[in-house]
């Protein structure tokens, strides 16, 4: 059911939820038994999801247009089932773009000659600053006697150590200080959210509209469904300790370095 109103039970958020692996989450989510509530949020009108999902869950759908107001405002909201958080998905991440009114096309940058200063920005927005608004005004949200997974999601090139390849300047170096935000956010919510841990969570190649014009030179076998790093990303939510401690994991659940 796709509801305006959010209930007092145990929900999970899924942020950038037009995202192919965010569809893939809320999949999985509407068959965990633990799970009452989704909550999607999207700058999109429409939530994606179908509404026939055959259980009596709650979903309710915000629009955020990611401006820190807008998010201010959707954990505004969400503060009135605050103690009710379980689960945290942020998915935002772009790597190109087409020509836009605001923008002109984005795409990953092979050699130096390419460096764009706007569109360098631009994926820095997407990529970390909006990721890093959202855990800032979530901190007074998810912090309760809750145990409260936030998983976001990030990308192995965000690795500074595993850089042998080169390329992709502003899709890497930003993945890098998204990584580099969590693990700082962790140590403040040590103090102030002590139930949370925090994961950057690397999916694999995975077939969505993000890596489309990249696949070609995919091994076989090596381009994931949504579906499979959902239920991947799912399983590695069963191993993770409590710590206060984030943790960058790949879609087999092993650590990345960071
Ligand atoms: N697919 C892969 O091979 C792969 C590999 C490694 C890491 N990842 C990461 O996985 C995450 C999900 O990607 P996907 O493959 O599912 O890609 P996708 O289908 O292209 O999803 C794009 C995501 O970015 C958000 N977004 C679009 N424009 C934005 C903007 N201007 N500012 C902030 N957010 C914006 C969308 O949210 P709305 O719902 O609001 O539009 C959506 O969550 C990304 O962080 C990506 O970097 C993907």
């Amino acid at each position: 059911m796709n509801n305006l109103v959010l209930k007092p039970v145990n929900s999970a958020v899924i942020i950038g939820s037009s995202s192919g692996i965010a569809n893939a989450i809320v999949d999985e989510l509407i068959e965990d038994v633990d799970i009452e509530q989704i909550i999607t949020i999207s700058q999109n009108e429409n939530s994606n999801l179908s509404g026939n999902h055959g259980n009596d869950i709650n979903h309710v759908h915000k629009v955020c247009n990611y401006s820190a107001q807008s998010i201010a405002n959707v954990c505004q909201d969400l503060s009135s089932i605050k103690g009710y958080l379980v689960k945290v998905f942020i998915c935002n991440g772009r790597l190109h773009s087409v020509n836009t009114e605001d923008e002109t096309a984005i795409s990953p940058e092979k050699r130096l000659e390419e460096i764009n200063p706007e569109s360098m920005q631009a994926l820095f927005h997407s990529n970390a600053i909006v990721p890093m608004l959202w855990l800032q005004q979530l901190a007074t949200v998810v912090n309760s006697k809750q145990n409260c997974v936030i998983s976001v999601l990030s990308a192995r090139v965000g690795s500074i150590s595993d850089n042998h390849l080169g390329g992709w300047y502003s899709y890497r170096a930003s993945k890098a200080a998204l990584n580099m935000l969590l693990k700082t956010t962790a140590i403040e919510y040590a103090r102030r959210a002590k139930n949370v841990k925090l994961i950057a969570f690397h999916p694999g190649t995975t077939d969505t509209e993000l890596s489309k014009p990249f696949q070609a030179n995919v091994p076989e076998g090596k381009l994931f469904t949504a579906g499979f790093v959902a239920k991947q990303l799912m399983k590695t939510h069963q191993q993770l300790v409590f710590d206060c401690k984030a943790e960058f994991l790949d879609w087999q659940g092993k650590t990345i370095n960071w």
